[in-house]
């Protein structure tokens, strides 16, 4: 396995992603994401890991939605992955804290075009009248986008999950899992176990 406790957090949750992706773990870059609202009262979705910016986790989403407006008034901010198959469970605690405009872009121009057109499309968490409503709003916008490069939304971007705190669980048998956490004091991070 490749973990070391006495390594960095970052490169240590980027082996064990790249060993998760090499053996072909389903969805294991989708991670459970926890936001609170104004009210303190959580909320949680899965959202896709979309790679280290500097040396935050990065996602995509819509700037207007549900999560995006819970972040603005509070960017505390926790998410999990699962990989069931490998009985691991990785755990963060952080900020989140959008990416630049530029990095969304390149991100953007990476999406298939039917996501393109649906992050155009969708008022993302708001209520809708109907998926018939929905389908000839997209209708519309892949006639107004036909045959041209389009661009990123003004309301569409990331955001980049700068960590405090990791925590590796690695699941073991009679429940004696190995819990491994990182936390962040200024710029060091400090190691220490936790009982199952
Ligand atoms: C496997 C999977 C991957 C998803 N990936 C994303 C994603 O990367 N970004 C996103 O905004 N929503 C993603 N969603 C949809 C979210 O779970 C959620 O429905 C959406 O973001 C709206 O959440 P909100 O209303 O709490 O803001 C994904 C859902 C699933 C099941």
């Amino acid at each position: 396995m490749s973990f070391d406790f006495k390594n960095d957090p970052i490169d240590n949750f980027l082996k064990l992603f790249q060993e998760a992706q090499v053996k072909g773990i389903p969805d294991a870059n989708a991670m459970s994401l926890a936001t609170v609202n104004s009210e303190n009262k959580p909320s949680v979705r899965i959202v896709l890991y979309k790679g280290m910016i500097r040396r935050g986790f990065s996602f995509f989403t819509n700037y207007d939605g549900r999560k995006a407006k819970e972040i603005e008034a509070n960017n505390n901010i926790a998410a999990t992955f699962f990989w069931s198959h490998l009985d691991r469970q990785i755990r963060i605690e952080g900020t989140a804290l959008k990416v630049t405009r530029e990095e969304s872009e390149n991100y953007f121009a990476t999406r298939a075009r039917l996501s393109q057109i649906g992050a155009w499309t969708s008022h993302q968490s708001e209520k809708i009248e109907s998926f018939e409503s929905f389908q000839k709003k997209l209708n519309e916008i892949d006639v107004r986008f036909k045959d041209q490069v389009i661009p990123c939304p003004p309301h569409w971007g990331g955001y980049r999950i700068e960590p405090r705190q990791i925590e590796f669980w690695f699941g073991k048998s009679g429940r004696l899992h190995e819990r491994y956490v990182y936390e962040k004091s200024g710029e060091a991070w400090s190691r220490f176990l936790r009982s199952p």
